[in-house]
């Protein structure tokens, strides 16, 4: 069975959460995307050779959640040449058998624009910081402003530019608990698996 769950949304919206909990729900596999561009910011050095060498363990590195891996992800996810490199790998783990979940921030738009499922997962600015800063410490006005300055970025710029697919469901989460939102992430893709 290929079952292809897509979810986008900005920085610290809840993504990632959502994505585990219905990945794990229903069995599929579930691929974080930003990972690959972080990895790639963080490798350093020329990003369009570390994007077409990225290999499994630089998956694992255990500097990629910070602020700063999270500002050169989006700095490296802006050249096309980056983008191309990792689209056949993500495409594929899409069509893997038993289901997918991919979480980013172009899976409904470029990535799989024939998912069974699309949903935008977004919050306000000042949610996400909140829950950004709850995670990593630090300056909340610090975290604020990163948050910010990355979802400029990523929705500005030329190559698939996050935003919401025409077809997607969009999923609020400012005033949901974790276990709400999710439930709704569940309920979702239960009525599209019917
Ligand atoms: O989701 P996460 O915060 O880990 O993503 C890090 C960065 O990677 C994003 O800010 C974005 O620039 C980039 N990204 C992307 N396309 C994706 C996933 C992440 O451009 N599908």
């Amino acid at each position: 069975m290929i079952f292809t769950v897509a979810i986008d949304g900005p920085a610290a919206a809840g993504k990632g959460t959502i994505s585990k909990a219905v990945a794990a729900h229903f069995g599929f596999g579930h691929l974080d995307t930003g990972v690959l561009y972080r990895a790639v910011g963080a490798k350093g050095g020329d990003p369009i050779a570390a994007a077409r060498t990225l290999e499994p363990e630089d998956l694992n590195r255990a500097d990629l959640r910070t602020l700063d891996a999270g500002q050169a992800a989006s700095r490296v996810a802006a050249i096309p040449e980056v983008r191309a490199a990792l689209v056949a790998f993500q495409r594929d783990f899409a069509r893997r058998e038993g289901g997918a979940v991919l979480d980013g921030r172009d899976i409904g738009t470029v990535i799989c624009p024939n998912a069974d499922v699309k949903l935008f997962v977004t919050a306000t600015a000042e949610v996400r910081a909140n829950r950004r800063h709850a995670e990593l410490g630090g300056d909340y006005d610090l975290v604020l402003r990163e948050v910010i300055e990355r979802d400029m970025r990523d929705a500005g710029r030329a190559d698939a530019p996050m935003r919401v697919a025409d077809d997607a469901i969009v999923l609020d989460t400012s005033d949901l608990s974790i276990e709400e939102a999710v439930e709704q992430a569940i309920r979702v893709v239960a009525a599209r698996k019917a």
